[in-house]
């Protein structure tokens, strides 16, 4: 499955800490979006959804979740539960947020502006999507 987990560097002094991020240095494309989600209300499931061509990477900054992921042969569930982690998700990944504890910031890096033609939000539809091979045309 075409996901990585980063430990970004921080800069840390006896202030505190500090992370930077610079597209092509630290995230493997040009970040054209910045989103992020907070007051999440308890039990409740984000996301049921894959991209056909976006590639993005979440960083829970402050707080916590777990992000499940399926690219239709196979799951993982990967938690977030530090500022310096980030998770990059590929393209034709299906995925759901979950576990949000009260406090969670879940900060999205995205590479492309927001265009709904982009989403697979039906489940049968992205399998149909990844194992015809549609993708890959
Ligand atoms: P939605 O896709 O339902 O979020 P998620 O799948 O992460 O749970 O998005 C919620 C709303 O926000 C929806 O009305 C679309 C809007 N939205 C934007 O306008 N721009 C964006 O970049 C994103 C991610 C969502």
């Amino acid at each position: 499955m075409q996901t990585i987990k980063y430990t970004f560097q921080p800069h840390g002094d006896d202030r505190g800490q500090l992370i930077a991020l610079e597209e092509f240095k630290d995230i493997p494309f040009r970040i054209k979006r910045v989103y992020y989600m907070y007051d999440t209300i308890e039990n409740v499931v984000r996301g049921h959804h894959a991209h056909k061509s976006l590639e993005q990477i979440l960083i829970c900054i402050h707080g916590s979740c777990k992000i499940k992921l399926d690219d239709g042969t196979e799951t993982k569930v990967v938690p977030l539960e530090k500022p310096y982690e980030g998770l990059y998700i590929a393209n034709n990944i299906w995925r759901e947020m979950y576990d949000f504890s009260p406090d969670a910031v879940l900060m999205v890096l995205a590479s492309e502006i927001y265009d709904e033609s982009d989403y697979i939000r039906d489940y049968d539809e992205f399998l149909e999507f990844v194992r015809s091979g549609e993708n890959k045309a």
